[in-house]
């Protein structure tokens, strides 16, 4: 029914931000409140999906109702996602995942250096696990059946030569993923606020929607989105 579009549908969404630890008591983490991938569930969930939802760290509560998973890395969040989204229909990454981690863990607590230098820290690449996901979507020989609708996010900030639309057409392009929801990141207009402003670009050139309001309004226009490509 038109009310329950996702009836039957397994949705995995990702939420919050990954810790990347430096020593047990130190983390390199970032703002994301998991606030809009939240959202995102519940409006899911009000669809009549069966969540999946993979918790990084949140300042907001898991949504009632989702199957949930925890991860706090991105190398964790990632086998997380990537576990969850077997046999899923849907894969919605609003996790902030950081692209670096500390090269190394001290295993006990990184003391001041009695020669006072400053010490320094060596940073590597995480994997992007919206690109891997697409990525093993279409490699040979795939073990895992990884959902044909994959949605990432985007927060951009736009520069004086290129608009933030094009920008995260740009991003669409090279990620691969079927729709990217944009939004354009203020200093503190975004990160931990009950409302957004965003548009869901679609690869298959079907035109931009543009969803404002609290973030459950956001969501439930995303997930509109969503279900409306599914049933294309
Ligand atoms: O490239 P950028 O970080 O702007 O892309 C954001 C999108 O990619 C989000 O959907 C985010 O969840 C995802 N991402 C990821 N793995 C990373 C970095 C970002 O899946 N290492």
């Amino acid at each position: 029914p038109a009310s329950r579009p996702l009836a039957g549908r397994t949705v995995v969404v990702s939420a919050g931000g990954t810790r990347e630890p430096l020593d047990p008591v130190r983390f390199l983490g970032n703002r994301s409140s998991g606030k809009q991938g939240a959202a995102i569930a519940r409006a899911a969930l009000a669809a009549g999906a069966t969540v999946r939802f993979v918790a990084a760290h949140l300042e907001t509560p898991v949504p009632a109702g989702v199957e949930v998973r925890t991860a706090s890395t991105a190398l964790q969040l990632r086998d997380a996602v990537l576990s969850a989204s077997d046999g899923a229909d849907v894969l919605v990454m609003a996790a902030a995942v950081a692209d670096f981690r500390p090269a190394d863990y001290a295993d006990a607590k990184i003391k001041k250096r009695e020669d006072g230098q400053d010490p320094v820290i060596t940073l590597v690449r995480n994997p992007d696990i919206l690109a891997e996901a697409v990525a093993r979507r279409t490699a040979e020989g795939a073990g895992t059946r990884l959902p044909a609708l994959i949605v990432g996010f985007a927060a951009e900030t736009g520069d004086a030569t290129s608009s933030v639309l094009d920008h995260a057409a740009r991003k669409l392009a090279s990620k691969g993923c079927e729709l990217l929801v944009v939004n354009q990141v203020g200093e503190d207009l975004v990160f931990g606020a009950d409302s957004n402003d965003v548009t869901v670009l679609a690869a298959d050139g079907s035109a931009p929607r543009t969803f404002s309001g609290t973030k459950d309004e956001v969501a439930s226009g995303v997930v509109a989105v969503i279900a409306e490509s599914l049933s294309r």
